[in-house]
Formats: C-alpha cells, sequence, structure tokens
C-alpha cells in the first residue's frame, strides 16, 4: 500500500473518534498500539453476544454469515418515520469480546478448518465443546465459496481488513467506515424500536460489509457484492427511551440469494422480487469510498 500503515491507523481511529465518541479523542495517544486499543474498544460493541463463550447452546448453524437472531429483514417500503420493529442491538461486554490482534500475531496462526485439532489445543477448548463448534463454524463459512457476483475474505486483524477493503473500494479512494451507534447505555439489548428519521442516505457506488464472527480473538466475515445497495443511517427510539443511530443496508438485487435464505422465509417473498434490508450491529462495519458532498435523504 501507497500509505504506511501507522497513517492508516490514525486515519481510522480519526474516523472512529468522528462517528463515534467525540470524547475519546483526549485518549489519543497517537501510537499504532494505543490506537489499536481504542479501536478494539470501539469495535466490541456486540461481541459478547458473538463470543462462544456466551453461546453454550448456539450450535444450530445457518450456514449465514450473521447469527439471524441478530437480524431483523424488512423491505424498502417498510424503511419509513413511524414503523416500529422488534430489534436486537447487544451491547458491548469488553470483559468477553474477542480482542483484535495485530497482523503479526494473527498470521502467525493457521486459520483454517485443517488445523481444527492443532487450534483447539491452542486455546484450550476441548473437541465438541461449544467454543470447538463455534470455531469450526467460522472457519468454514469463512472457506466456503462465495455466491455468485460477491467477494468474500475473512479478516483476522485490521490491517488485513483495510488491505481487503482497499482492494475492493479502488487504491484512489479514500475509505470510510461506518457503523450502528448506540447513544444510550441501557442494558436493554432486545426491544421494539420506532424509526424516528432517515439521518441521511449515504452513497455507495462500491461497498464492503464486515460482519464479527465467533472466535477466540477478533475475526470480521468481509464481503461485497457487485449489484447495487442503499446505505442509510436510521434514528430509532426505543421504547425505554433508548436512542440508537442504525446503519442500514438495502440490498437491491437478490436474484443471487439462496432461496433458503432467512430473509425470503421472513418476508415471504422469492430471490430478486424485492430490496431486502437490514441493520447492522454495532460493531459490524460498513466501507465506503469517502465522497466529499453528502446530501440529506430525500425519504
Ligand atoms: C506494540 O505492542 C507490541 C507487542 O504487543 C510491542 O512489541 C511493541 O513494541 C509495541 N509498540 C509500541 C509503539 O508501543
Ligand atoms: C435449527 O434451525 C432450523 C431452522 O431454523 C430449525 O428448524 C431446527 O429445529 C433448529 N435445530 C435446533 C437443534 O435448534
Ligand atoms: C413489540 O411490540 C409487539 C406489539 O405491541 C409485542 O407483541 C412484542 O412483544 C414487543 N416486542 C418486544 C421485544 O418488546
Amino acid at each position: 500500500m501507497g500509505i504506511n500503515f501507522t497513517s492508516w491507523i490514525l486515519f481510522i481511529y480519526l474516523v472512529f473518534i468522528l462517528c463515534f465518541d467525540g470524547g475519546r479523542a483526549r485518549e489519543l495517544a497517537g501510537t499504532e498500539n494505543k490506537s489499536l486499543e481504542i479501536l478494539e474498544d470501539d469495535l466490541t460493541e456486540a461481541h459478547a453476544m458473538d463470543h462462544p463463550n456466551k453461546q453454550p447452546h448456539n450450535s444450530n448453524h445457518s450456514h449465514d454469515h450473521i447469527d439471524p437472531s441478530l437480524i431483523v429483514f424488512f423491505t424498502l417500503k417498510d424503511l419509513k418515520v413511524g414503523k416500529r420493529m422488534a430489534i436486537h442491538f447487544p451491547k458491548r461486554d469488553r470483559a468477553t469480546s474477542p480482542k483484535l490482534w495485530p497482523r503479526e500475531e494473527a498470521d502467525a496462526v493457521p486459520f483454517s478448518s485443517n488445523q481444527l485439532p492443532y487450534l483447539l489445543k491452542l486455546f484450550s477448548f476441548s473437541p465438541h465443546s461449544s467454543q470447538a463448534i463455534a470455531m469450526e463454524n467460522t472457519l468454514r463459512e469463512c472457506e466456503s465459496k462465495p455466491i455468485k457476483g460477491e467477494v468474500k475474505f475473512c479478516a483476522t486483524s485490521l490491517e488485513s481488513m483495510l488491505d481487503f477493503t482497499q482492494s475492493i473500494l479502488g487504491m484512489t479512494s479514500e475509505p470510510q467506515v461506518l457503523a450502528t451507534l448506540h447513544q444510550a447505555k441501557s442494558s436493554v439489548t432486545f426491544q421494539n424500536y420506532t424509526i424516528l428519521e432517515t439521518l441521511m442516505e449515504i452513497p455507495a457506488p462500491k461497498m464492503v460489509a464486515c460482519h464479527t464472527m465467533p472466535y477466540p480473538y477478533a475475526v470480521f466475515y468481509c464481503h461485497s457484492q457487485n449489484s447495487g445497495n442503499r446505505v442509510y443511517r436510521v434514528s430509532l427510539a426505543g421504547e425505554n427511551g433508548d436512542r440508537v443511530d442504525a446503519m442500514v443496508v438495502c440490498h437491491l438485487d437478490t436474484s443471487q440469494w439462496a432461496p433458503t435464505h432467512v430473509s425470503f422465509q421472513v418476508l415471504k417473498i422469492t430471490p430478486g422480487t424485492s430490496p431486502v434490508c437490514h441493520f447492522f450491529p454495532a460493531d459490524h462495519l460498513i466501507w465506503v469510498p469517502k465522497l466529499h458532498a453528502y446530501g440529506s435523504s430525500s425519504m
């Protein structure tokens, strides 16, 4: 890459500061490690939910890269002020969240289902434990073939996520990261939310979505589809007064999705007949090229 790694980290860090929490600016130390730590705090918002230790019974693998219990699917016409939906927005639990590893450390450990027995020993998980099953599922999803028109990559470090993102968005684009932001830290993670307003539609000529995966350290399943997407930031109000500025992605063309995809069952539609939208949990990331003039949505 043309830009050195430290600049990258600082750039990303600044993006996070701007998007997430102005107060954290005080913590800016400027070193790679420090920035990584802070980034890690920001990225681990929903990891507790995904962490194998916290989900001893979740052995029912859906072959979808996101835990379906985290996802509410809806259509574009439901994306309107006043619409009410029950949504699961898990909170951060730093104590149990998998940590981002520096690239050198992550690259020194195999990331392959062939190596599972070795990996289980390394992390001291017994075979058939829930952690072992979660690791195996993550590895298998990471190794599965992308669907037609899709490029995918499992990033085991921030650096590898950035490299992949840059390869998709183009070397000349400045990547911008977007994520759901909780305005309040209540302990309620599942409740009805009402759409208060669509804060903006973000132009996304290209997009990379990165989803956290259950693993002993932070792993992101990143993918990008050729077909069009719309990206929105919407303001949601929970029944208990919580506010969430949530990221929504609407996939305009679902014709290549498996007919068994859970969204089709939920929405009672068939592949390719309607855009499918969903919210992003707080530590799942959306990367788009940074454009210089953002307009408000006219929805
Ligand atoms: C960052 O952390 C690594 C190991 O965790 C250490 O070897 C390295 O010296 C640290 N770098 C800085 C700039 O603190
Ligand atoms: C797994 O999920 C499928 C589809 O959602 C469901 O029919 C099945 O009962 C589940 N199995 C277990 C063990 O929960
Ligand atoms: C959301 O509202 C519906 C209808 O009012 C209710 O049946 C449902 O239990 C609520 N869900 C949650 C998670 O509060």
